[in-house]
């Protein structure tokens, strides 16, 4: 059997992804450059699982060390983690965003190919959606209309990715459009570490909890939605690892083809839902105040998630309550 290529696997999706991939049993190769990660979280992947992976240190759009990755591992199929992710941040550094994101993508696909590995898998996001028209989400529903260059590069990735099976259809791959991933691995060791200000909800709650910020601000209470702020789909981080594995032994069994799954509950919370789920599942205390809305935000995002339980067998099993606490206990371990 091949191995696993991680890529970005130090990171909050890719870490908890390699966890679950060890657990099954598969053997991964990990690369990452630590552009928004730190080496120890390899040494609590070692932890959690009791198993041993092969890392190397490396920028996946460096080609000739990631084709040095190729020449001694046996890579079988991949998946990509290595993507920027802040929204705010791709409006001020679009190149940055479009060089490593896409250009990056693109280094890594043609290694592929010159190894005749052809088995990949995508982190995409429901940020292709753009302003919904209908909810929940379909796969089968438009796509584009992105607001930043972070969502850009997704939309502009998964039409490479179309492009590419068109061209030779013996590529075998996966997109997974993941809706808002929260929560930690329920041991503490993992989890998202966010650098300055986070900018996601359940990161900026855990922060006014910790007493590290002062107040959440809840950005605009005039939405249409049931308590008037934004709602959305949240999922817990370890579900959408477990999301990874079947749909790896979806490429694994199937005939080669393109697949797009939804990766989300079926569920949508607003702000202050989440506020009041976290205040009762830690019992600590959430100030808030109403402030403006943020641009570029839309009111009601969730998905139809049934396409994945249909043919990947898989749902999201973990409750609000396990997001809100695993979330939580990774920052109270962090400082201590
Ligand atoms: C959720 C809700 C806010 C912070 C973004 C990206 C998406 C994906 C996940 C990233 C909204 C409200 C938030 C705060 C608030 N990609 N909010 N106060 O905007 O749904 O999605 O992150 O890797 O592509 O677009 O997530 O967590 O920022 O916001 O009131 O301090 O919380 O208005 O309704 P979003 P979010």
């Amino acid at each position: 059997m091949g191995k696993i290529l991680v890529t970005g696997g130090a990171g909050y999706i890719g870490s908890h992804t390699a966890v679950e991939l060890l657990d099954a049993g598969k053997e991964i190769v990990i690369i990452d450059n630590f552009s928004n990660s730190k080496p120890d979280v390899l040494e609590n992947i070692k932890k959690i699982t009791n198993k041993d992976f092969k890392f190397y240190e490396i920028d996946y759009s460096d080609r000739e060390k990631l084709e040095k990755v190729f020449e001694e591992n046996e890579i079988e199929s991949v998946l990509n983690f290595a993507g920027y992710k802040a929204v705010g941040e791709s409006v001020k550094k679009p190149i940055e965003y479009y060089t490593n994101n896409i250009s990056g993508c693109l280094v890594l696909l043609d290694t592929m190919r010159k190894y005749g590995c052809k088995k990949f898998i995508f982190s995409s996001s429901a940020t292709v959606y753009g302003d919904p028209e209908i909810v929940p989400l379909t796969e089968e529903c438009k796509i584009g209309g992105v607001t930043n260059p972070y969502g850009a590069t997704k939309l502009f990735i998964e039409q490479i990715l179309c492009d590419l099976y068109d061209s030779d259809n013996t590529w075998d791959i996966c997109i997974l459009r993941y809706f808002n991933p929260v929560g930690a691995h329920e041991s503490g060791l993992i989890g998202e570490e966010p650098q300055g200000i986070p900018n996601n909800l359940m990161p900026y709650i855990v922060r006014v909890a910790s007493g590290q910020l002062e107040k959440l601000s809840v950005f605009g209470d005039d939405y249409d939605t049931h308590d008037g702020t934004g709602v959305r789909d949240y999922i817990h981080v370890v579900d959408l690892a477990k999301g990874h594995v079947k749909a790896l032994e979806k490429l694994d069994k199937e005939k080669e083809g393109i697949f797009i799954y939804n990766l989300g509950t079926g569920v949508g919370y607003s702000v202050l839902d989440m506020v009041k789920a976290f205040e009762i599942a830690t019992e600590k205390e959430v100030p808030y105040v109403i402030t403006e809305r943020r641009e570029g935000d839309i009111a009601t995002c969730y998905s139809d998630a049934s396409k994945a339980k249909r043919e990947l067998g898989w749902i999201a099993e973990k409750s609000l309550e396990d997001m809100c606490k695993d979330s939580w206990r990774y920052i109270e371990r962090q400082l201590k």
